[in-house]
């Protein structure tokens, strides 16, 4: 238990900004391939995870081969975010949707998700990580719903790295549940309609406290959003890679974080540097 805490004292320690964040492609080696300066890294990153059939299809193997090896590339992406100081990262993993694939490939789905938590739980717990899942977590089977239950519960109170998992998720119902939740505190007198405001919102959804998306990733070469964070992307930048999600690394990480950095975020204004912003130079830009 003392050692437990000591060391998650030394991670958040050790997670302490500094100037540049020196970001290694590989885990084992030591050399660093680019300097990312902190105010230029990403505070939410938010990915589906998409390529995973074709991935296995191209190899001959079930779909649920493509599934085991989009797990580990999710495994690596996640450590790299924890290495690397990304604040929150939200992962797209099973929508209200995928419920309509076949029996099998849910099982298999279910099953990789099972032995995640169980194998991972510990490594992430270690490293400060607070687990959240994004969705309906009732609706799932009951040992995956425990399973996830115990994880959250377990890492509650961990400072670190904001993993969430989106699981059963959908986001039209999740801003709907939001909707409603907030229509139930308006009849019960709780808060009067014009008291809902972004914040009151935000407070409703999943991603309750966490800061909005800065960076979409989505993989297989897709250009769509899928019903994922619709409210929290709504100023997220976003990068469509061609790559399957299981052959998607640090390296690729890397290329679209350095992507991100050389944007230029405007949130509906103009550059700093040709005006300060105010009410009639912001409206109409995006
Ligand atoms: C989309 O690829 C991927 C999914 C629906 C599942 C993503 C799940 C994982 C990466 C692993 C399991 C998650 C955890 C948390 C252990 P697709 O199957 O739609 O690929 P396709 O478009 O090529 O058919």
């Amino acid at each position: 238990m003392f050692t437990n805490k000591l060391s998650k004292l030394l991670t958040k320690l050790l997670r302490t900004q500094p100037k540049y964040i020196t970001a290694s492609v590989s885990p084992a080696s030591a050399a660093p391939d680019l300097m990312l300066p902190p105010d230029r890294l990403p505070a939410h990153v938010a990915i589906i995870m998409d390529g995973n059939g074709r991935w296995a299809q191209q190899r001959g193997l079930p779909r649920s081969a493509g599934h085991a090896a989009g797990t580990e590339a999710l495994r690596d992406i996640i450590r790299a975010s924890d290495d690397w100081g990304v604040q929150a990262l939200s992962l797209y993993a099973f929508s209200t949707e995928n419920w309509a694939r076949s029996k099998d490939e849910v099982n298999a789905l279910m099953g990789l998700l099972l032995k995640y938590f169980n194998s991972e739980i510990d490594e992430l717990d270690e490293k400060n990580v607070c687990i959240r899942i994004l969705g309906d977590v009732d609706g799932l089977p009951e040992p995956q719903r425990d399973a996830v239950n115990r994880a959250m519960e377990r890492t509650r109170d961990n400072t670190g790295l904001k993993l969430n998992i989106a699981l059963n998720y959908g986001g039209h119902a999740e801003l709907i549940r939001a909707a409603q939740a907030l229509a139930v505190k308006v009849v019960a007198g709780e808060m009067k309609p014009e008291e809902i405001t972004n914040e009151a919102f935000e407070a409703e959804l999943y991603t309750a406290g966490l800061p909005p998306v800065d960076l979409l990733i989505r993989t297989s070469g897709e250009v769509r959003t899928s019903n994922f964070l619709p409210w929290q992307t709504a100023y997220a930048e976003m990068i469509f890679d061609p790559v399957l999600w299981p052959d998607y690394d640090r390296a690729h990480y890397l290329k679209n974080l350095r992507e991100y950095a050389a944007r230029d975020r405007r949130f509906g204004g103009v550059k700093s540097a040709e005006t300060e912003p105010t009410k009639e130079t912001t409206e109409g830009s995006n």
